[in-house]
C-alpha cells in the first residue's frame, strides 16, 4: 500500500512555544554554516572555466580545450580526471571529517563543532588563495572539506533541535537557504572577477574569498549557545532548562524538557551509537539516512552547480555568457528555496518532494531533446541561435527551481529530524558521508559522462528522479508537525515500517512521567 494514505500519529503532543526573535536569530547565525558549503559548491566550476587558472595549473586541459574548433565534437573538450579531482577531492575530505565530527557533536556539543568548521574552512581558503602548485591547491581543498564535514554534521541537527517543532521545517531550511546564498555569491564573484579583474588575481580572490564565510560561521557560533538537547546529552540539565525557557519564551517548558531528559536517559543506555544504529528497530530511519542523500545527488543538480559554466560553454556560449548564465541559475536556486521555507510546515515534506520531482523530470526530458536535436551524436551544433540558447537556459532554471523547493532543502531536513537522540549524531554522519560520496562521484564522472553519454546525460538523472519519487510516495511517512523526540510514533504506525518494531521497544518507550520536576 502506498504510504500516501497514511496519517501520522503525533502522540498528541503540543509543546508550548512561540516564534521568538531569539530563536530566529539563533537559527540565522547557525544556518550561516551553509554559506561555506554553498560558496565552495559554486566557486570551483567558475574557477575551472577561467583560462588563466587552467593555464597555471592544468595546462594540458587548457591546450585541449583551446584547440577544439566550433565544428569539432564539443561533448568531450573538458574530459579530464585531474581537473574533476580538483573539484571532487574536497568531498572525500568532508566524508572523512563527518565521521570525526559525529563524535565531536555528541561529546563536546554542536556549537564547538561549528566553530571548528569555521577555523578549518578559513585555513583552507588561505592555502588555496596563495596556491603555487597543484599540491597546495589539493591541500587547501582538503582543509575546506574538513570544515564542510564539521558544518554539515552539526548545523542541520542544531537547527532541528533548537526550532519549535511547529516551525522546524522552515528553520531547518535556513541551512539550505544559506547554501544557495553561498553558491550565488560564488557565481557572482566568479563573473565579476573574470570579467573585470582577470589574470591570476581573479582566481586567487575567488578561492581565497572563502575565508569570509569561514569567519562568519566562526564568529556567529561564538554568540550561540548549544542546543538544549545537546546540553542535556552532556548532563547540563539546569543550563538546558534555562535555554529552553529563553528559546520558547513561555513560563512553563516542563513537558518538553521532561521528554528531552527522557530521550537523553534512553540515549545514555546506548553505549555504541555506531553499532546500535544497525539494529532492526532503527532500520526504517537508516534506510532514509542512506537513500535521501544518495537520491539528492542523483537528481543531477550538482551537474548544474559545478559545471553550469562548462555546460554552457559546451552548448556554444562564450566564457562571460557562460558565467552570466550560471549566475542566473544561482539566483533562481536561491529565490525558489523561499517557496519551500514558507510551505514545508503547511504542505508537508511528501508533497514538496513529489511536486519538485515531477517538475525536474519534465525539464530533464525537454533539455535532453533540445540538446539531442542540436548536437546529435556528433557533438557539432553548427550555428546556435539566441532563441535556442535562451530556451535551454530557461528550462535549466525551471529544473533548478524544482530542486530548490524539494530535494535541496528536504535532503537536509528529513534526515536531521527522523532519528532518536541516541543515534542522531551517528545517523547524521551517515547522511553527510553518503551525500559527500555521491557529490564526489557526480563531480568526478560528470565530464566523462558528458563525453560518452552525450545528450543522454540528463536521461540517466531523469530515470533516477522517477525511482526516487516512487520511493518517497510509498515509504516516507509525513513528519510535519511531529515533535522531534516523538518521531518514533510515525514509523511505528506506518503500514510498511511498523513490522520493525516489537513489543519490547514499545515498553522501553513508555514514558515515566515527570522524571525531572519543575
Ligand atoms: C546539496 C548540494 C547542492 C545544493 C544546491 C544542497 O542541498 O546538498 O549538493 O549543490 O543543494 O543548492
Amino acid at each position: 500500500m502506498a504510504g500516501g494514505a497514511f496519517a501520522p500519529a503525533s502522540g498528541g503532543k503540543e509543546y508550548p512555544g512561540k516564534f521568538t526573535g531569539r530563536v530566529f536569530l539563533t537559527c540565522i547565525f547557525a544556518a550561516t554554516g551553509g554559506l561555506i558549503f554553498g560558496y565552495d559548491l559554486g566557486i570551483s566550476g567558475g574557477v575551472t572555466s577561467m583560462d588563466v587558472f587552467l593555464k597555471d595549473f592544468f595546462p594540458d586541459v587548457y591546450r585541449k580545450e583551446s584547440s577544439v574548433k566550433p565544428s569539432d565534437d564539443q561533448y568531450c573538450k573538458f574530459d579530464s580526471q585531474i581537473l574533476t579531482l580538483f573539484t571532487s577531492s574536497l568531498y572525500l575530505a568532508a566524508l572523512v571529517s563527518s565521521i570525526g565530527a559525529s563524535i565531536a557533536t555528541r561529546t563536546y556539543g554542536r556549537r564547538p563543532t561549528m566553530m571548528a568548521s569555521g577555523v578549518l574552512f578559513a585555513a583552507g581558503a588561505i592555502v588555496n588563495g596563495l596556491a603555487k602548485n597543484v599540491v597546495m591547491l589539493i591541500v587547501g581543498r582538503l582543509l575546506l572539506g574538513f570544515g564542510i564535514g564539521c558544518a554539515n554534521q552539526s548545523v542541520p541537527i542544531y537547527l532541528s533541535e533548537v526550532a519549535p517543532y511547529k516551525f522546524r521545517g522552515a528553520f531547518n531550511m535556513m541551512f539550505q537557504l544559506f547554501i544557495t546564498i553561498g553558491i550565488l555569491i560564488a557565481n557572482l564573484l566568479n563573473y565579476v572577477l573574470a570579467r573585470w579583474v582577470g589574470g591570476d588575481t581573479a582566481w586567487r580572490l575567488s578561492l581565497g574569498g572563502a575565508i569570509v564565510p569561514g569567519l562568519i560561521i566562526l564568529l556567529g557560533s561564538c554568540f550561540l549557545s548549544d542546543s538544549p538537547n545537546s546540553e542535556i546529552e552532556r548532563g547540563n540539565y539546569e543550563k538546558a532548562k534555562d535555554l529552553l525557557l529563553k528559546l520558547r519564551k513561555v513560563d512553563n517548558v516542563d513537558e518538553e524538557f521532561n521528554d528531552l531528559v527522557e530521550a537523553s536517559e534512553k540515549a545514555k543506555l546506548v553505549k555504541h551509537a555506531w553499532l546500535n544504529i544497525f539494529k532492526r528497530k532503527y532500520r526504517p530511519q537508516l534506510v532514509f539516512a542512506f537513500c535521501i542523500p544518495m537520491f539528492q545527488q542523483l537528481t543531477g543538480m550538482n551537474v548544474i552547480v559545478f559545471y553550469a559554466p562548462v555546460l554552457f560553454k559546451t552548448i556554444g556560449f562564450g566564457s562571460n555568457a557562460s558565467l552570466f548564465s550560471s549566475l542566473i541559475t544561482g539566483i533562481v536556486n536561491m529565490l525558489a528555496t523561499f517557496v519551500s521555507i514558507f510551505t514545508v510546515d503547511k504542505l508537508g515534506r511528501r508533497k514538496l518532494f513529489l511536486m519538485g520531482g515531477t517538475q525536474m523530470f519534465i525539464c530533464q526530458i525537454v533539455i535532453t531533446i533540445a540538446i539531442a536535436m542540436k548536437f546529435g551524436l556528433s557533438g557539432n551544433p553548427g550555428v546556435i541561435s539566441g532563441t535556442y540558447a535562451g530556451a535551454v537556459v530557461a528550462f535549466i532554471c525551471i529544473y533548478v527551481a524544482g530542486f530548490a523547493w524539494s530535494w535541496g532543502p528536504l535532503g537536509w531536513l528529513v534526515p536531521s529530524e527522523i532519528f532518536p537522540l541516541e543515534v542522531r549524531s551517528a545517523a547524521q554522519s551517515i547522511n553527510v558521508s553518503v551525500n559527500m560520496i555521491f557529490t564526489f562521484v557526480i563531480a568526478q564522472i560528470f565530464t566523462a559522462m558528458l563525453c560518452h553519454l552525450k545528450f543522454g546525460l540528463f536521461i540517466c538523472f531523469a530515470v533516477c528522479v522517477v525511482i526516487m519519487s516512487i520511493f518517497i510516495h510509498r515509504l516516507l511517512p509525513e513528519t510535519k508537525g511531529i515533535p522531534i523526540e516523538e518521531m518514533t510514533t510515525v514509523w511505528r504506525s506506518h503500514p510498511h515500517w511498523r513490522k520493525y518494531f516489537d513489543e519490547d521497544d514499545a515498553k522501553v518507550e513508555t514514558r515515566p512521567k515527570d522524571i525531572v520536576s519543575a
